[in-house]
């Protein structure tokens, strides 16, 4: 996988976080099975609890353009090391994405972090509607 794209992506969105309230920007930007690539950055409120992640801002991007396979995930903050999701934004990425999809966490200092998302989060809620069990 060529990760330069989506990091340039990632750190470029960045620039966009409405963050005013936490002064915490960060970007994410996704990458279609087909290699399209999403971003979105947070966008907060002053109201706090609306505030949207940019790990959602990117998927949502990606989702309501109609994709819904991915092959990655890039996602930039300033921290170091390197931020990685928050668990609403990792149970999120498990509606689309298989344990095995690559996640780049990394910053403007040059850090950076390759996991994935099943070591992310190992044990994600992933029942199906309906179903009562998950045998
Ligand atoms: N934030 C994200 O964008 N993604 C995460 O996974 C964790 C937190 C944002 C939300 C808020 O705007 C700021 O970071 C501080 O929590």
């Amino acid at each position: 996988m060529n990760w330069e794209p989506l990091l340039a992506a990632a750190l470029a969105v960045r620039d966009h976080s409405h963050s005013p309230y936490s002064q915490f920007a960060v970007g994410a930007a996704v990458e279609t099975e087909s290699g399209e690539i999403f971003s979105g950055a947070n966008v907060e409120n002053r109201s706090y609890g609306v505030t949207l992640c940019a790990e959602r801002s990117a998927f949502a991007a990606a989702v309501s353009a109609g994709h819904r396979r991915f092959g990655g995930v890039a996602i930039a903050t300033a921290s170091s090391p390197p931020a990685p999701p928050c668990g609403i934004c990792r149970e999120t990425m498990t509606e689309f994405c298989e344990p095995e999809m690559p996640i780049l966490l990394c910053n403007p200092q040059g850090e950076r972090r390759l996991t994935t998302l099943g070591e992310l989060f190992p044990e994600p809620f992933r029942f199906a509607a309906g179903e009562t069990s998950s045998a």
